[in-house]
């Protein structure tokens, strides 16, 4: 893993795909983050609460996107909305990350996380060089898995019952990425 990890993640502050940009969130996006952050479908199975009001997400904004160099929110090249957020967290000691992801509604199932997911394993592996990243969903969250697996990522198990979240407990199931394999991976694709 790269020592200067920090300004390497500041320099990509902004990265790009064929349909989407992932960038720094401004206050300018509050509207937007809001349409997803309040619908409570798309934080069902999520730890975050998502927020109700302008403010929430405002103090949101300041709290975890500026105050963590791994947070982007992800817009739509051709709106220019805003339309969810990916964040990475590093574990140095281990060389390695976890990550997570939302989506607002109304662009689920357009390929548009596995195109996020594609280009942040990319920044892990060949700029930041871990060895591994990896990252979970509850049961009954299956696309987020399914985004998993598009981008090479291998099912490692389910811990049952492993969290209580909002009152329920919930099997986590666990997904992980060594480089080595996701050398091979991008090759073939
Ligand atoms: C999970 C999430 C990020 C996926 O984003 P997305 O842009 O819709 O993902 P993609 O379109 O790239 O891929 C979704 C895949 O899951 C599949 N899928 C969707 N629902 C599914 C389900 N219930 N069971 C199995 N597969 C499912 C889709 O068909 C698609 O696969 P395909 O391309 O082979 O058809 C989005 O649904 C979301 O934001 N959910 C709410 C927040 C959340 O749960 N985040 C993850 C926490 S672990």
């Amino acid at each position: 893993m790269k020592e200067n990890y920090k300004e390497i993640l500041y320099d990509n502050h902004k990265l790009e795909t064929n349909r989407l940009v992932l960038r720094k969130a401004s206050k300018k996006d509050a509207l937007d983050m809001l349409e997803y952050a309040s619908d409570v479908e798309t934080t069902k199975y999520l730890d975050w609460t998502g927020a109700k009001t302008i403010d929430e997400i405002i103090k949101g904004i300041i709290d975890f996107h500026w105050s963590n160099p791994g947070v982007w929110v992800i817009e739509l090249k051709e709106t220019q909305k805003c339309i969810g957020t990916i964040d990475i967290r590093l574990k140095p000691e281990h060389e390695k990350a976890e990550f997570g992801f939302v989506l607002n509604r109304n662009y689920w199932n357009s390929g548009y996380m596995t195109e996020v997911l594609s280009v942040i394993l990319k920044l892990c592996f060949m700029e930041l060089d871990l060895n591994r990243v990896e990252s979970f969903h509850y049961v009954g969250n299956e696309g987020s898995g399914k985004v998993m697996q598009k981008c090479g990522m291998k099912f490692e198990g389910i811990s049952e019952q492993g969290v209580k979240i909002k009152g329920i407990f919930r099997d986590v199931v666990r997904y992980g990425i060594t480089k080595d394999y996701w050398c091979s991976f991008a090759k073939k694709k």
